[in-house]
């Protein structure tokens, strides 16, 4: 098992290149069953989830559309209880399927507070896959409808998810030793 530093910490092997790809074709054919005749409109949650959002959507055989937002809740390894929105959504949800993509759903806060937004513009469907989610850790009444990974209540890096903004570029996926 490969142990790396990122920053000031230690983190070993916990999902390899292989596994997370070969989960993503899952959840892909999935979406492709569940979605068919629909043109759904993925969000994708920046920054985190731009590996896992071009992965999944590179995989999707259906019509659909993906665009990308920013909230942030995270500094560091603790949760600074903010959620701020920098990129705003141009989107008109009204009507439409539309998918969230996430990272990770750790306490789910982030998305409890951005859902009702979604919610409020009137989408037809609305959904949320996570690559990740740390279940005992999950605080809101929040159920993904496509999870990668349920992984126990520990920090992980790689795979777009970072440690202090390091670590994002790593293709396999980490745990804090
Ligand atoms: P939540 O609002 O607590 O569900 O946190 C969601 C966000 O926190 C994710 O989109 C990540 O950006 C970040 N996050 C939560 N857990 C981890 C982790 O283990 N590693 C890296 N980022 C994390």
């Amino acid at each position: 098992m490969a142990v790396i530093t990122v920053k000031d910490k230690q983190f070993e092997t916990y999902l390899s290149d292989e596994m997370i790809q070969s989960r993503i074709r899952e959840l892909a054919a999935e979406i492709n069953r569940d979605y068919a005749g629909t043109k759904p409109l993925f969000i994708a949650i920046l920054n985190g989830s731009f590996m896992f959002a071009a992965d999944l959507f590179k995989n999707l055989d259906i019509e659909a559309e993906i665009c990308f937002i920013k909230l942030a809740s995270y500094k560091g390894m603790k949760s600074t209880g903010k959620v701020v929105t920098s990129i705003g959504l141009e989107e008109d949800l009204f009507g439409k399927d539309v998918i969230i993509v996430e990272d990770i759903v750790d306490t789910g806060k982030t998305l409890h507070h951005f859902l009702p937004k979604l919610k409020h513009q009137q989408p037809r469907s609305l959904k949320i896959a996570t690559l990740l989610h740390k279940k005992e850790a999950t605080q809101y009444p929040l159920h993904p409808d496509y999870t990668g990974f349920e992984i126990p209540n520990k920090f992980v890096v790689g795979y777009g998810l970072d440690y202090d903004g390091l670590g994002r570029n790593l293709k396999e996926i980490y745990q804090l030793v």
